[in-house]
């Protein structure tokens, strides 16, 4: 028969799981060791980045690391209509442009884009008049609130800012744990659960 402690164990290790995953921010590397790429011989995407991000979870003050050259460029939107139609609207406030300032074809570029809005994220390149878009050289994310965006990232402008929509607006008390800047007091009390667990574990074992 499963001793209790073995039932206590579990509930700990999903304890000290679920703490770890929300305590830092991440850094997402598109498309994985394929980069930001695309081969305008055979028309196609260096992968799946589809595929690619539906593996993971995205949360405010995140970044995606764009390993990429100056054949493409990286363009961020929250306009589905934008999106879906593969080309980069300057006069939209809800669509950026990082292309890297880059004159020559071929140049290797890293793009570090930050995300800063809660919701649908879409990005694309609109490089080759809309043909890498539309072959797939697009993806969307849905970013969820996790930490909050760190201090580095919560002030206008530059990254592109917006306040985030939600519960914990102006009108409503700040929720002191997920707006920790530095994960503190979220570490202090996820500490302070871990050492309740082990104090009963320690308890079950006398
Ligand atoms: C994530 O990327 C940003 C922007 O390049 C960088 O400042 C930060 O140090 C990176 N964080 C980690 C954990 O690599
Ligand atoms: C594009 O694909 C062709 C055919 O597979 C290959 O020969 C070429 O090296 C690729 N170009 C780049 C830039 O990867
Ligand atoms: C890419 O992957 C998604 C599922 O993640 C799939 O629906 C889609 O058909 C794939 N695209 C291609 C071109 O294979
Ligand atoms: C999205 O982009 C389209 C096309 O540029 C524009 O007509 C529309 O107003 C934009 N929507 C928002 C919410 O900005
Ligand atoms: C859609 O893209 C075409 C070019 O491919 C452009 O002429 C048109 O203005 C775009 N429409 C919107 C709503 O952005
Ligand atoms: C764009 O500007 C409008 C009007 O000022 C604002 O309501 C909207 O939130 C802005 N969108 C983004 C993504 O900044
Ligand atoms: C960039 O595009 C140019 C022109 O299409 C092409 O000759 C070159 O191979 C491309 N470089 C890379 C690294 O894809």
């Amino acid at each position: 028969m499963a001793p209790p402690i073995a039932a206590h164990l579990t509930v700990f290790a999903l304890l000290v799981t679920v703490s770890a995953a929300a305590t830092v921010y991440h850094n997402h590397t598109v498309g994985g060791a394929a980069g930001w790429s695309f081969n305008s011989t055979t028309n196609t995407p260096a992968t799946n980045y589809s595929s690619w991000a539906s593996d993971q979870t995205f949360d405010l003050g995140d970044y995606l690391i764009f390993n990429t050259n100056s054949n493409q460029t990286v363009v961020q939107t929250y306009n589905k209509t934008t999106y879906l139609n593969c080309t980069a609207d300057d006069s939209d406030n809800g669509t950026f442009v990082y292309d890297g300032g880059s004159r020559v074809f071929g140049e290797a570029l890293t793009i570090a884009v930050p995300l800063t809005i809660v919701g649908p994220n879409y990005f694309f390149s609109d490089a080759g008049d809309g043909v890498q878009c539309q072959r797939g050289l697009a993806f969307e994310i849905d970013v969820q609130r996790g930490l909050g965006l760190p201090p580095s990232l919560n002030q206008p402008p530059p990254p592109p800012y917006q306040e985030p929509p939600g519960r914990d607006a102006a009108q409503s008390p700040p929720v002191a744990v997920a707006q920790s800047p530095s994960g503190a007091a979220f570490a202090t009390r996820a500490d302070a659960s871990v050492a309740a667990w082990l104090l009963l574990l320690l308890l079950q074992f006398q």
